[in-house]
């Protein structure tokens, strides 16, 4: 039997754009989008409404259209997480428990299930993080991720789950807005520039992160979930990097194309955050095992996101 496919949490950041790749990839009636909330954009495909934590209504809808492969999404991310512990823990867990205890049971073959670099927390390297290294997370959100990737690859090795998992970075993108996260800013930046020629950024000015454009993320969570089941040789979460900077150099790489653009700084609870996370990340695992490669530089994606968020500008006003 194809691919049939349900993306679990559609209407977010990383699921807008997901969902119109695999529809372009596996066909539009293959790939069922689905989250708790309406999507704001129009569906050019199957639709249905499901809280991931009602594994009833999980049920149904993988068997009413015959899934056999699931993208969990539906989370909650850091900042938001830190606001409200326990219910970030019951979702972020629970959620995997439901989707991991589907395959064991043979109901669906194959999960991508996405991690973070929130994984990682103070203890760790910062610079060029190794995949195995220390590993002690300070945010809620962290310890859920750790906690998930251990979970997977003990489904893994007890029974056989194939599990597929990334380390995202921040995504960066112009299709859809963040859902709460200590990266969000470097999506805000971009909007405020072209709206307003200013920012107020809750990061201190050399805060640097490991961040990724959304075409990348996409192409890596396609190749992974693509690639033969014997080179995924890990299956708690792979690392993988794109570009890391810090809020001054994305300023003054948006000031090239928006000279009268201005930043000023304003920390709050999320420096504490970034603070505990890498810089930068060593994604070798994944160039080898899966074949990994970024594409976009940060002037490559600057240049795209300006482009793109003034297209959709004048669109808006004609
Ligand atoms: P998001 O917050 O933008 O989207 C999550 C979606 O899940 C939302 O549309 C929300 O309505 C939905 N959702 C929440 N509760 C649900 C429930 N009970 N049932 C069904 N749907 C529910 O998040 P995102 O940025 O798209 O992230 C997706 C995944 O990728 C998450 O696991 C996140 O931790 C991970 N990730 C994201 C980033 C990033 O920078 N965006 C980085 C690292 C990892
Ligand atoms: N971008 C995410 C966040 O800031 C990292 O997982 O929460």
């Amino acid at each position: 039997m194809s691919d049939r496919i349900l993306v679990i949490g559609s209407s977010g950041q990383i699921g807008t754009e997901l969902v119109q790749e695999l529809r372009t990839i596996y066909g539009v009636e293959n790939v069922v989008a689905s989250d708790i909330k309406e999507p704001h954009n129009e569906q050019n495909g199957p639709f249905e409404v499901l809280d991931i934590l009602n594994k009833e209504q999980l049920e149904n809808i993988i068997k009413k259209y015959q899934v056999t492969d699931v993208y969990l999404l539906a989370a909650l991310l850091s900042a938001t997480a830190e606001k409200n512990p326990e219910f970030a823990w019951n979702l972020n867990m629970n959620s995997l428990f439901n989707v991991l205890n589907l395959a064991k049971e043979g109901v669906i073959k194959k999960i991508f299930w996405p991690s973070s670099i929130a994984v990682f927390g103070p203890s760790t390297p910062s610079i060029n993080t190794p995949q195995y290294t220390i590993m002690e997370p300070s945010t809620v959100y962290g310890i859920s991720k750790q906690a998930g990737e251990r979970w997977c690859e003990y489904y893994f090795n007890q029974y056989g789950v194939d599990v597929r998992s990334i380390r995202y970075p921040g995504l960066i993108g112009y299709k859809s807005k963040p859902g709460g996260g200590t990266t969000d800013y470097a999506v805000d930046i971009f909007h405020k520039a072209i709206e307003e020629e200013s920012f107020e950024c809750f990061l201190s000015e050399n805060t640097t992160l490991p961040m990724m454009y959304m075409p990348d993320a996409i192409k890596a969570t396609v190749q992974i979930m693509q690639a033969p089941k014997e080179n995924i040789k890990i299956r708690s979460s792979y690392n993988l990097a794109g570009i890391s900077f810090s809020p001054k150099e994305i300023a003054e790489e948006i000031k090239s194309h928006i000279p009268n653009f201005s930043i000023s700084y304003q920390p709050d609870y999320r420096q504490k955050i970034a603070n505990s996370w890498p810089q930068s990340i060593d994604d070798s695992s994944a160039k080898n095992d899966w074949h990994w490669n970024p594409t976009y530089s940060l002037e490559k994606m600057t240049a795209d996101m300006i482009l793109n968020l003034n297209l959709s500008l004048k669109k808006k006003v004609i």
